[in-house]
């Protein structure tokens, strides 16, 4: 029987030209399929019906408003073997309590102190004037430590934080190939892919068990002691602890190796950013974030351009209506950072330039709604229930990584670089370049004024 219900118009293509399409470029194929429809546009991918929402209201409409009626996408469910049950992948009663039991880690107070953590470990990034390195791996790096550091403590033992890092690295770089959906069959069968995912997974709660243990007999002020003290069980915990690391270390790390790739792109940004640095008494502390005000403009502008997360997905649990158009319960709700972010309808003809400045008001201070867009226009860390829990870390993460790299050192980008959009939006390979330290140049400033009008 011919489903009569009408569909919002969408591409002239059929289901297996639209999933081909995808697979090549989805970040195109999005691009022109909103171009084209610029409120929601309906299409058939294979044998699912699927609604690409654009325009602000909807996206609230479909994050917000609706979010009963909506649960995770696919991508999601296909991490589920993978990451457990974790905040990232739950949903209805379950995500709710979850989410109620985290949220006192993510408070601004407990926040804040990471904050020297984050600065240790960006001051300590091995790296040597003149120098070639490849700064996606050293991002990569830097935010795995951040993050274990931030989930285990500092004062554990060192082996076993190595064993934890070790095998989470394993679980993420699996992780990483999760986008496609052959990884998801290749991990439901008895295949080499599986083996590995089964050993580290079986490595990892060795460790963790071994870790619970110990920090169950000295609590501390570390992440995996507050889970200890929020009353779940250690099966809910060891879910808990696998979404975290990928969610925040890879997103966090793709938003950083951006940020660096686009002042290396963009000279007359990166010296007002060297501007705002050199400003400070001596090399940036978590105590001047607050007038970081540039600083965080260029991670806002990086992640409009780039957000690490360019598509939100939701499917459907019951039939609902968006903008007036029914939508049948399962069909696939997308939204997509990367679409709205550089719509000019929202961001003016110079959508698609790299202008940090446009976030500053009058007087130099980052404002959240300076560029004049709509609220709902830009959302790297999505909106409504199922908003980022670690938005705030995340932000103070990059500020001051961002800041003190910027203090210390200038790369300069050896080769091209496109993004490569898996379940996060990678670069598509190493970002090599030659490291130079600025000391001696700090040494005979270019005075200029902070607020100069400008990028
Ligand atoms: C630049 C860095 C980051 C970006 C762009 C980012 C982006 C996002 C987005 C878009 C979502 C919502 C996904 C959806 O609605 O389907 C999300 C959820 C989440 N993020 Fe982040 N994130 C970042 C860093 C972090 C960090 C540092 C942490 C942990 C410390 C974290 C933990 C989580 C968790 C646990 C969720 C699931 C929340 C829930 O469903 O209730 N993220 N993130």
């Amino acid at each position: 029987m011919s489903d009569r219900r009408p569909y919002p118009p969408g591409p002239a293509m059929g289901p297996l030209k639209a999933y081909r399409a995808r697979r090549k470029d989805i970040l195109g194929m999005l691009t022109s399929v909103a171009a084209d429809h610029p409120r929601v546009a309906h299409l058939r991918v294979l044998n699912e019906s699927v609604y690409l929402v654009s325009d602000p209201d909807l996206v609230h409409e479909a994050l917000v408003v609706r979010s009963r009626s909506v649960r995770k996408g696919s991508g999601f469910e296909r991490a589920i073997p993978f990451l457990g049950e974790g905040l990232f992948t739950n949903d209805g009663e379950v995500h709710k309590r979850h989410r109620r039991a985290l949220q006192p880690a993510f408070h601004r107070a407990r926040i804040a102190e990471y904050g020297q953590l984050m600065i240790d470990i960006a001051r300590g990034l091995p790296w040597h004037d003149g120098e070639q390195v490849d700064v996606a791996e050293s991002m990569g790096r830097l935010t795995l430590s951040v993050a274990t550091q931030a989930l285990f403590g500092s004062d554990i033992d060192d082996a076993d934080v190595i064993e934890a890092r070790e095998a989470l690295h394993e679980f993420v770089s699996i992780f990483q190939r999760l986008g496609s959906p052959h990884v998801a069959l290749l991990l439901r069968m008895p295949t080499p892919l599986r083996r590995r995912f089964e050993a580290s997974r079986i490595r990892f709660d060795t460790v963790l068990n071994r870790l619970v243990e110990q920090r169950r007999a000295a609590l501390t002020d570390d992440f995996l002691s507050m889970l200890l003290q929020s009353g779940m069980t250690d099966s809910e915990i060891f879910d808990e602890v696998r979404t975290f690391v990928p969610a925040s270390h890879e997103t966090t790390a793709n938003a950083l190796t951006w940020t660096l790739w686009l002042l290396d792109q963009h000279p007359e940004v990166r010296e007002r950013l060297h501007r705002e640095v050199d400003a400070l008494p001596g090399l940036p502390e978590a105590d001047d974030m607050p007038r970081l005000h540039y600083t965080r403009a260029v991670i806002a502008e990086s992640m409009r351009l780039y957000p690490p997360i360019y598509v939100i997905g939701r499917r459907a649990q019951e039939d609902l209506t968006v903008d007036g158009w029914p939508i049948a319960a399962g069909a696939r709700l997308i939204t997509s950072p990367w679409v709205t972010h550089r719509d000019p309808r929202w961001w003016g003809d110079d959508a698609l330039e790299y202008r940090p400045g446009r976030w500053l008001d009058d007087a130099g201070e980052f404002s959240q709604d300076r560029p004049g867009q709509p609220r709902m226009a830009y959302f790297p860390f999505g909106m409504g229930p199922r908003v980022c829990i670690g938005e705030g870390f995340a932000w103070m993460e990059t500020i001051l990584v961002v800041a003190t790299i910027a203090r210390q050192w200038r790369t300069q980008v050896l080769n091209e670089v496109k993004p490569l959009p898996g379940p996060m939006l990678r670069t598509d390979g190493p970002v090599q370049a030659l490291i130079h330290s600025r000391t001696a140049e700090r040494r005979a400033p270019d005075a200029g004024s902070l607020t100069a009008p400008g990028r």
